[in-house]
This record gives C-alpha cells, structure tokens and sequence, in this order.
C-alpha cells in the first residue's frame, strides 16, 4: 500500500496567509496503543507532569490527545518535529508557541470538551477556540443572567426546548473564542462581548458594551456544528486585513 507523501510544509504555511485551520480529534478514535505510545514521547516533561495530575484516566488520554494534536498540527506548517515545540505562557495562562528558534510565526488556540479536542492555527493575528456540548448547563437561567447582555438573554428565552439549549451553547462558544483569542481569562466581562444572529443570515456579529474597549470591526468570528452535541467557535482578530477563510481539517491522526 502506498501513503500520501505529506503536504510541503512551507506549502502549507503559505496557505495560512489567507486561512486560518481547524484541527479536530475525537479522543475516543485514538486507542491504538503504538498510537499512544507516540504521543507520549511527543509530550515535554511539564506536559507529561500536568497528564499525571488528572486522577481519572480517560481525563489523562483526552489531555495525551490534544497536545499530541497541537504539536503534530503545528508540525505541518513547518520543518520542525512535534516534539521540538516549545511553548510559553501569557500573563493569564495562554500558551504561544516560543520556539524552537527560526520557527515560522504561528499562533494557535486548544479547546476540549467531551469527545471532542479541537486546535486553531493561524499566522500573526490573535485567535481563539472553543468546543462545547449541548445541553451541558443545568441552571440555565443563573448561568444566562451572569454571561449574557439583556437583550442576549430576551433572544434566548423567546426559544423552547432544545433550540434554546443550543443557541446558549452557541453564545456561550462564541464569547468563550473570543475571551481565548484576547487571552484575558477571566478578566475578561463576558456580558459585554454581545453577539446578535438575527442582522445577519450568514454569520452571528460581535459587539461590545462599554466596558469593553475593542473593535467590533476588527473581529472575524464563526460557529460550526460539529454534531448535533457539539458546537465550535473560533475568533480571530483580523484588524483591517480580510475575513480569512476556516478550514476545517478533521482527518488527523489519519493524513
Ligand atoms: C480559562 C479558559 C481559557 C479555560 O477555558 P475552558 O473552556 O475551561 O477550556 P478550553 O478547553 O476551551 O481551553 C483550555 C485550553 O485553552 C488554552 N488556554 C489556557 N488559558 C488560556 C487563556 N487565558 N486564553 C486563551 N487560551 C487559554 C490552553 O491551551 C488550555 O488547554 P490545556 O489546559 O490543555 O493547556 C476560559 O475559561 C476563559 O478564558 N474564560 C474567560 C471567559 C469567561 O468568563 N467565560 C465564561 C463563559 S462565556
């Protein structure tokens, strides 16, 4: 049997001018123990150390999954091998790749949730992430009086059922994407990240109350199902330059 040669990294790299690229990995897909036992040996001694503090171990495979995920995904961008990766953290915990020295300048952005990682990786400009599942919030009402503006929350309850399950999630994916790309954590009033589906049918657009000093203008946003229990979003912070085009690359580990 014959395997596709590996795209050209420098390729691929050159594609990121204009796109930004959406890794997906289902952890429960990645059970071959060869398969495992290579993500392990692309883990650095602090990777290693933060999988061995998760007690439960299906927590200890989905955190061997993801980061064997960013590392062998940054790794078609550039000659550099996944475990050569180096990474350092910003004033609120989120990690930029530091190195190796020489390493094209690539950003990129890790979320989970249940069954699902996913990865952004882009060039130059601020991006972030985020997975959810659908119906995971219990107090509904609580949770949506303290991460949604007013008229968000109006927009929510004039839905039933499961459509309002899923237009929270959405919400809440899309203010976490851009709480991620900012890398303000929990600093960050997420209230006043307002996002508003009905001015337009193709994509939600973002807003902000005052207490945000940002520009709406200067933000690409998308959301994605990825099933019927999963939403995606991702924030990119374009300034004046175009809408990049997302990719969504869901093949890994297989080519
Ligand atoms: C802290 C925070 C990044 C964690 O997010 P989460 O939904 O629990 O987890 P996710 O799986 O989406 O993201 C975790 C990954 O994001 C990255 N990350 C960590 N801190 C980050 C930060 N400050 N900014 C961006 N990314 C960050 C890491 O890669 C982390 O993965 P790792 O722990 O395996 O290394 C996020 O909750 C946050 O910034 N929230 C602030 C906004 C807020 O108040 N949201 C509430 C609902 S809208």
């Amino acid at each position: 049997m014959t395997h596709p040669r590996a795209p050209d990294p420098a390729q691929e790299f050159a594609r990121l001018e204009g796109e930004a690229h959406v890794w997906l990995a289902r952890p429960d897909e990645h059970l071959d123990p060869a398969l495992l036992e290579g993500y392990h040996a692309l883990l650095s001694p602090e990777e290693h150390e933060r999988a061995r503090r998760f007690v439960r171990e299906p927590d200890r495979h989905h955190f061997l999954v993801a980061h064997a995920l960013v590392r062998s995904a940054l790794s078609r961008y550039a000659e550099v091998r996944p475990a050569a990766w180096e990474f350092e953290k910003g004033e609120h915990d989120k990690p930029e790749v530091s190195g190796p020295s020489g390493a094209p300048p690539l950003r990129f952005n890790l979320s989970h949730t249940s069954g699902l990682v996913a990865c952004v990786i882009c060039t130059q400009i601020d991006c972030g992430i985020d997975v959810e599942c659908v119906g995971r919030v219990k107090d509904l009402a609580g949770v949506a009086k303290r991460v949604l503006s007013e008229g968000e929350r109006r927009a929510l309850f004039a839905r039933e059922g499961p459509a309002r399950d899923i237009r929270f999630t959405e919400y809440w994916t899309l203010k976490e994407a851009y709480a991620k790309a900012r890398g303000l954590g929990f600093q960050l009033p997420v209230r006043a990240v307002r996002f508003d589906f009905e001015s337009s049918a193709e994509a939600p657009s973002i807003s902000f109350g005052e207490d945000i000093d940002d520009r709406p203008e200067h933000w690409q946003v998308a959301l994605q199902p990825i099933s019927d229990d999963h939403r995606l979003a991702v924030a990119l912070r374009r300034g004046e330059g175009p809408d990049r085009e997302l990719v969504l690359r869901e093949q890994w580990p297989r080519g």
